[in-house]
């Protein structure tokens, strides 16, 4: 019997499309799972595959904003892709990231971003690799702030909830507008998503909730967990930094002086931070964070002139992409970047190459130097790189500091 795939029509479908990869957590969604997960991604933002009238597949998206350099716009978080181990390798998940993207097309995204299970699934749909992220185990004994740093100014509370609840999106939000990568989080998605906390890793204690204030203005906050974990020779404590966000130099500095001056810790862990962030200057052991790059976010322009249109540039000037998206074809041909305005083009090209390889430059992680040296970029016409670069360069690398 042929395979179908079309949007859920329903919770219970919703909850059966997620399944295919909860199944690869052990998890099976109960009622109240999906009720909840509904909130953050209705059942029209998820495709499922069938084969017959089991859900055999599922591939859904947050319709939510991420912010490119210039600002916040619409995007399509790619998320719960999964197929059951059953229908592996049966051409599933190619046709459901074709309905997704077609879908995503015509509701006007005209960007989508993911994180990846594995790097090598979704290059072949035209997401390129956006950015790389930092995680961090830095033992507490070399866990100090340099010398010649400012005095610690304001303080740090423990919040319950409702206090983060009502103080914590202030200071993102104001981070966000500015910072490529951020998401768009609602009231909704920070309870479900941030500041729930009935779903403990092994072995970690509660999520616990601090927040920095200067002159009695929240300017700052940290979500960590404690663990206390049984190894080899005894038991370990663990400070995991869950997100720690601060809205300028100050505010970050005293926000990571707190998470690094907890006692009676073994080391300090963070993952998703951006490979320009600050800590690595304003601690005193650089050398002992231990610094491991992964991948992190991968982006895909879906509608090439209009991401490309919203996007602010660091320059003047004008550059013609050759761009190739066998996935997305009304994407495919030359389009020329004036005035900050991208616009199909007759003129022949300064760059050519892949839709995948414009979504790695296009938050500015990657410069197309860096891209052709690599063979993924192809200069047309002399100055082509150097121009595109001058256009495209950011004072920040992306940071994306949620999985989802
Ligand atoms: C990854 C997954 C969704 C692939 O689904 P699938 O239906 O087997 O994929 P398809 O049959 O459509 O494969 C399409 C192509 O991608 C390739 N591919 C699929 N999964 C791949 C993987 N994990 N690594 C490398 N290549 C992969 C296939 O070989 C095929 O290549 P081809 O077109 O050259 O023949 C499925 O294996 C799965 O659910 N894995 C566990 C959960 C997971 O990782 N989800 C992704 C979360 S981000």
């Amino acid at each position: 019997m042929p395979y179908r795939i079309r949007l859920c029509r329903s919770m219970e479908e919703l909850g059966r499309a997620v399944g295919a990869i909860g199944h690869y957590f052990g998890w099976v969604p109960a009622p109240q799972d999906v009720e909840r997960f509904s909130r953050v991604l209705p059942p029209k933002r998820m495709h499922a595959a069938f084969d017959g009238d089991a859900i055999v597949g599922g591939a859904g998206v947050f319709p939510f904003e991420l912010t490119i350099p210039g600002g916040p716009i619409r995007c399509a978080g790619v998320t719960v892709v999964g197929v059951l181990p059953t229908h592996r390798r049966r051409g599933l998940l190619s046709r459901l990231m074709r309905a997704q993207l077609d879908d995503v097309h015509e509701r006007g995204e005209p960007l989508a971003a993911l994180f990846a299970s594995e790097p090598t699934i979704y290059g072949r749909f035209g997401y390129g690799l956006a950015a790389l992220e930092y995680r961090m185990a830095l033992p507490r004994t070399h866990a100090a702030l340099r010398q010649g740093l400012p005095a610690r100014v304001g303080g740090v509370r423990l919040v319950d909830h409702d206090e983060a609840l009502s103080t914590f999106p202030r200071v993102y939000e104001r981070v966000r507008r500015v910072s490529p990568g951020f998401l768009s989080r609602s009231r909704t998605w920070w309870e479900l998503r941030r500041l729930r906390d009935d779903h403990r890793p092994p072995g970690s204690g509660p999520l616990n909730r601090a927040l920095f204030e200067l002159d009695g203005r929240p300017r700052g906050y940290a979500l960590y967990r404690i663990a206390d974990q049984e190894e080899e020779d005894g038991w370990t404590r663990r400070l995991r930094v869950v997100e720690a966000i601060g809205v300028d130099a100050l505010a970050t500095r005293e926000v990571w002086r707190f998470l690094l001056e907890v006692d009676w810790m073994e080391d300090i862990r963070a993952w998703l931070l951006p490979i320009d962030h600050p800590l690595i200057h304003l601690v005193a052991h650089p050398d002992r964070l231990r610094l491991r790059a992964d991948t992190g976010l991968w982006t895909r322009l879906v509608d090439v002139g209009t991401a490309l249109s919203a996007r602010s540039y660091a320059c003047d000037g004008r550059v013609a992409f050759a761009v190739r998206d066998a996935f997305c074809p009304w994407n495919d041909g030359t389009w020329a970047l004036a005035d900050g305005l991208a616009k199909r083009s007759r003129r022949s090209a300064d760059l050519a190459l892949d839709v995948g390889s414009l979504g790695a430059a296009f938050l500015g992680g990657f410069s197309f130097a860096q891209l052709a040296r690599a063979g993924l970029v192809e200069e047309l016409r002399r100055g082509g790189i150097a121009r595109a670069d001058a256009l495209f360069a950011t004072d920040r690398q992306p940071w994306c500091p949620e999985i989802f």
